[in-house]
């Protein structure tokens, strides 16, 4: 090699070492990758929980917590109701007669009751927590299902005595003045609808656009289906700012998650001037739908869909893993199914799937040192911190019990919600391989997953005029989460 050779080599080697470590982010064109800073302390042993062995699907192994080991009589699995809708050919499920039921389940021997049921599927199970679960009737299964509850003397109250008939009401389009002003702000989102994926996007990349001394798009990876898995960053580039990443639209039908996150970047991206220094002075990653290929199948298919759209080629033939279950920290664990066919299978191995796996590789490599980590789902109005895999808590639970229940003050003044604070095992129940805990095994000090409104009155088809009184208070919560990681 020449002199001249060998000292244009050196020069471009520090042009691109500098362009690196400077982080000009914004600067990227979209589509570029994000510079790497190598990964995040790893304070949690990540060893054991990346090697639990796969197992092949076997029917009478499910490891769904209201599974009893001795029942075994009825042994059919629980379906998504979706398959059944996948294998008749596309058609959009009908939910008309499908009820809502509030059950308790203190009473002994109802959550035995309920699993059968489940598997028999007569029915599914929305949310829940420790005293009460949403049951959610099927339609065929009406008769037989009252009939149970009579003989067993299971008392419910019905919460949606129709539930396609919310789900024609709960999206209505947009009005006519809406429609105008859409057309002139140079993107689609409103929060007075649910909008579809393409609105999202276009949204973001319009941010980026407008706003790029501040504003950057990046794509981290592609969906099964091929669908870009879009990451908007919000910074002033100071590089002494801390950074938190917030994530929605996990599970495809909790609409108000993405609702939420985008609201939360069209407000910090459009007002940032006159945010707090604590909310200036973060690194905000956002990635609103993190299961695109879900959420568009809940607009156009099945509005209850939760999981991701990756036919399974074992066992059964059934489609989705339940990204929450297939995050490598603990995978395999409790609350998690190896049948493909159910609402929480786990998936074939941890991070088997594209999107989860986009999700974690993104924060192993990101430059940014992450702070904080929120997970936004529905429903319920909880702020839950690790662990979810079993009853346990990391050595810092005080500090996230501190900061989760200061939020969860923020959130009451705002708005009026009562959210409960604790860890997600012991709020809730045991679910592995939930993106909460591995994040926090990676080290990143506040991690929670908020489950927002409402507490069971609409459950997931909460109506479009909710979106921006939920968003606004869980803003307020946010602020405080700021004012928290600030302080580190
Ligand atoms: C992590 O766990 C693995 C498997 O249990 C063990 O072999 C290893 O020594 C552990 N590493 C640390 C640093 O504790
Ligand atoms: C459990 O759910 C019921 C019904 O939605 C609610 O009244 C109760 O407050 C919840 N318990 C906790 C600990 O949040
Ligand atoms: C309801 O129960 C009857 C009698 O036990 C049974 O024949 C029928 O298949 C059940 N219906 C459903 C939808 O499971
Ligand atoms: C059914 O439950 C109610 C309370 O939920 C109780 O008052 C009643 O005695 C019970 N009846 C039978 C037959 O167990
Ligand atoms: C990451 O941030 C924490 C505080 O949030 C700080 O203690 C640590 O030194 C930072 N690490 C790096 C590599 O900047
Ligand atoms: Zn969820």
């Amino acid at each position: 090699m020449g002199s001249w050779t060998r000292m244009a080599v050196l020069l471009v080697a520090v042009l691109a070492t500098a362009t690196l470590s400077t982080a000009l982010i914004n600067e990227l064109e979209p589509g570029k990758d994000w510079p790497t800073r190598g990964s995040v302390k790893q304070p949690y042993n990540q060893t054991e929980a990346l090697t639990v062995p796969t197992e092949a699907y076997t029917s009478t192994t499910e490891l769904v917590e209201e599974t009893p080991p001795n029942v075994k009589d009825e042994l059919e699995e629980e379906i998504t109701i979706l398959a059944r809708a996948a294998e008749a050919g596309n058609v959009k499920v009908d939910y008309s007669g499908a009820q809502l039921w509030k059950v308790s389940t203190e009473k002994n021997g109802v959550r035995v009751i309920l699993g059968r049921l489940k598997r028999r599927n007569l029915i599914s199970t929305w949310a829940g927590n420790q005293s009460y679960v949403d049951v959610l009737i099927k339609p065929n299964a009406m008769a037989n299902v009252t009939r149970v509850f009579a003989r067993e003397n299971i008392s419910y109250d019905i919460i949606i005595d129709d539930l396609q008939k919310r789900i024609n009401e709960e999206n209505p389009p947009l009005d006519v003045n809406e429609i105008e002003l859409q057309d002139r702000r140079g993107h689609r989102m409103t929060w007075k609808q649910y909008h579809r994926l393409e609105d999202i996007h276009g949204f973001l990349d319009y941010l980026a656009k407008t706003y790029p001394k501040i504003v950057s798009v990046n794509t981290i990876g592609k969906s099964y289906e091929g669908k870009d898995l879009k990451i908007l960053r919000i910074s002033d580039g100071n590089p002494n700012n801390k950074a938190v990443f917030i994530d929605g639209g996990i599970h495809a039908r909790e609409w108000i998650s993405p609702a939420t996150v985008t609201y939360f970047i069209n407000q910090i991206a459009e007002n940032f001037d006159e945010e707090s220094d604590d909310m200036k002075q973060i690194d905000w990653y956002f990635l609103p739908v993190v299961n695109p290929d879900g959420y568009e199948y809940t607009h156009l298919v099945d509005r209850l869909w939760r999981k991701n759209r990756k036919p399974s080629f074992t066992g059964r033939q059934c489609f989705g893993t339940d990204l929450n279950r297939n995050f490598g920290y603990r995978w395999g664990g409790k609350g998690a199914s190896n049948n493909p066919c159910s609402e929480i299978f786990r998936g074939s191995r941890s991070f088997s799937e594209p999107e989860s796996r986009a999700v974690s590789e993104f924060i192993k490599t990101s430059v940014a040192n992450f702070s904080a980590y929120l997970t936004y789902h529905s429903y319920g109005q909880y702020l839950l911190y690790p662990w979810g895999y079993d009853n346990a808590v990391p050595p810092d639970h005080k500090d996230l019990d501190v900061v989760g229940k200061s939020i969860a003050e923020a959130i009451e003044r705002a708005g009026g919600s009562k959210y409960s604070v604790g860890s997600s095992s012991g709020l809730l129940y045991p679910a592995s391989g939930g993106s909460d805990d591995w994040v926090k095994a990676q080290g990143v000090k506040y991690t929670f997953t908020i489950e927002l409104s409402d507490t069971g009155r609409y459950g997931f088809i909460l109506p479009t005029t909710k979106i921006e009184p939920v968003a606004r208070e869980s803003l307020a919560g946010l602020r405080v989460l700021a004012s928290y990681v600030s302080k580190l």
